[in-house]
């Protein structure tokens, strides 16, 4: 058997480089290699955690999967569905919640940093990494391409699948993260922040237009001095911004510095920009496309959420004949 990956995005505002290069670009990579099964996922559930408006959130979610259609996650290649059609999710997060000790939920260091944003302490953003671990362990994922933001609730995942097994049996493989090491895309505004949804002015949204772009980069703070070079901790502006340029331009950042030497942070600028803008260009062109049809794409979530609930209803009656109940 193949082994499995499972990945998801949470629709709690929209798409920005640091989601699609932490995340997306490599879980698309993966489902092109064949050789994995890959379940991916709007992560709705998981929006909720936070403050919302009822009125938006379900435009939000459509965006999202339109989003993660457009740069290419694949239904033919991948089971891509949307977390609360699965019901079994909720579920099993449930079972793992009474194995959980608190004392680990109240130290992640996610729920105290959105605690610190002012989003309500709430028992659902206390219980966020259950319910990953619940949507990791459904489908057995050996994998899991995330952000380097995500390592500790990856730990947790693997903590809960080692404390199931020991406890009630081995069922759970305990999996593996995809890291792109060093890869934390940090805020434009702000070279201390990661790049993140809950602080839009530090954004660049894969939507945006090339006028937006250039307008944001053009405004992104830099360190003193003129010289483009890579220096994380004396110039962590500019190393994120050049960070940016080779992850969206496939160029070593060696070859970057080379082709500015003698050039001042404007043309840089400028120039990553371009370089950003035209990385989206067949993005922005499908996009529109995808999104003209919404029936479409809500078919194609159903018809992955069926594909996904075999495994989950499989997964789900195994558990709970382990925890005793039936
Ligand atoms: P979300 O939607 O907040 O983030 C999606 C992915 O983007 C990565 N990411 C970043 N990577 C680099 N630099 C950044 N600035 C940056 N910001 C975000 C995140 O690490 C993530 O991989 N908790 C998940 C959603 C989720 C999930 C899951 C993921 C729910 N259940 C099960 C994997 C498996 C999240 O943070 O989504």
């Amino acid at each position: 058997m193949k082994p499995t990956i499972v990945s998801g995005l949470k629709p709690s505002g929209k798409l920005h480089i640091g989601n699609y290069l932490g995340m997306t670009k490599q879980s698309i990579a993966l489902q092109s290699s064949e050789e994995f099964n890959c379940y991916y996922f709007i992560a709705d559930y998981h929006a909720l955690t936070q403050k919302y408006k009822p009125s938006e959130k379900s435009a939000e979610i459509f965006d999202m999967a339109v989003d993660a259609l457009a740069l290419g996650i694949d239904p033919k290649k991948s089971v891509f569905f949307m977390q609360s059609d699965i019901l079994e999710h909720a579920n099993l997060a449930w079972l793992f919640d009474c194995i959980t000790p608190t004392g680990k939920l109240q130290g992640m260091i996610e729920f105290r940093e959105k605690i610190e944003e002012g989003q309500p302490a709430n028992a659902g953003l206390l219980n966020y990494p259950v319910l990953m671990a619940a949507d990791i362990l459904m489908y057995k994922a050996s994998f899991v391409p995330v952000g380097e933001d995500q390592r500790q609730h990856l730990e947790l995942t693997r903590d809960i699948a080692r404390t199931f097994n020991k406890k009630f049996g081995k069922i759970f493989p305990e999996p593996k993260g995809i890291f792109v090491e060093g890869l934390r895309v940090k805020s434009l505004d702000n070279p201390k922040k990661k790049m993140s949804k809950s602080l839009p002015k530090g954004c660049l949204y894969l939507t945006d237009s090339p006028e937006a772009i250039k307008k944001k980069v053009r405004s992104a703070v830099t360190d003193s001095g003129n010289e483009i070079i890579f220096d994380p901790d004396k110039k962590p502006a500019l190393a994120n911004l050049l960070l940016i340029y080779s992850e969206m331009s496939d160029t070593p950042i060696k070859e970057i510095i080379e082709n500015h030497k003698g050039k001042g942070y404007k043309e840089f600028k400028d120039n990553l920009a371009e370089a950003v803008s035209s990385a989206l260009a067949s993005f922005r062109e499908k996009r529109k496309e995808i999104a003209s049809d919404s029936k479409k794409v809500r078919k194609t979530l159903l018809e992955g959420a069926e594909k996904a609930r075999v495994t989950a209803s499989k997964t789900l009656q195994e558990v709970k004949k382990k925890m005793g109940l039936i």
